[in-house]
């Protein structure tokens, strides 16, 4: 089973974007996590990350036949992409949400999500730990069926 873990624009600049929200530890840690994570759930795993929406819309698309699942966190295009969450549903492709900050307890418009509406399950505001939970949420519906 192989998981492609998406991230969305600025997580690149974890630990110094804003750390009293996102945290002090850096986009390479967040990387290591995540494939750590995939070890321990037996899954393979690519961890990508870009600044740009149609970059991550190709990036769904070609996990197509790929991958077997996907966990996202969009970042600021959570809640503005149409076309992310028009790719996650054509590929179809299992789905997990995945938000560092407790999104509901923030601004208005962060509290609206496109690509939550085609993923299965979401984990916001356990920082790095969500990630895991999510990886883990993939494998029980995975198994599942
Ligand atoms: C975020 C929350 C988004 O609202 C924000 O735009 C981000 C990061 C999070 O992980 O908490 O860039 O997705």
């Amino acid at each position: 089973m192989k998981v492609l873990i998406i991230n969305g624009p600025n997580l690149n600049l974890l630990g110094l974007r804003e750390p009293t929200i996102y945290g002090t530890k850096n986009y390479a840690a967040l990387v290591a996590f995540c494939e750590n994570a995939c070890r321990e759930a037996g899954f393979g795993c690519e961890v990508f990350q870009s600044n740009h929406e149609g970059v991550i819309v190709d990036k769904i698309q070609a996990a197509y036949g790929v991958f077997d699942g996907i966990v996202i966190n969009p970042a600021a295009y959570t809640h503005t992409s149409v076309a992310i969450l028009d790719a996650l549903k054509a590929v179809a492709i299992p789905a997990v949400e995945v938000h560092l900050s407790d999104v509901d307890a923030r601004e208005p418009f962060r509290h609206v999500s496109y690509a939550g509406l085609a993923c299965f399950t979401r984990f916001t505001g356990l920082g790095f730990e969500g990630y895991r939970q999510a990886v883990f949420a993939l494998k029980e519906r995975l198994n599942a069926g």
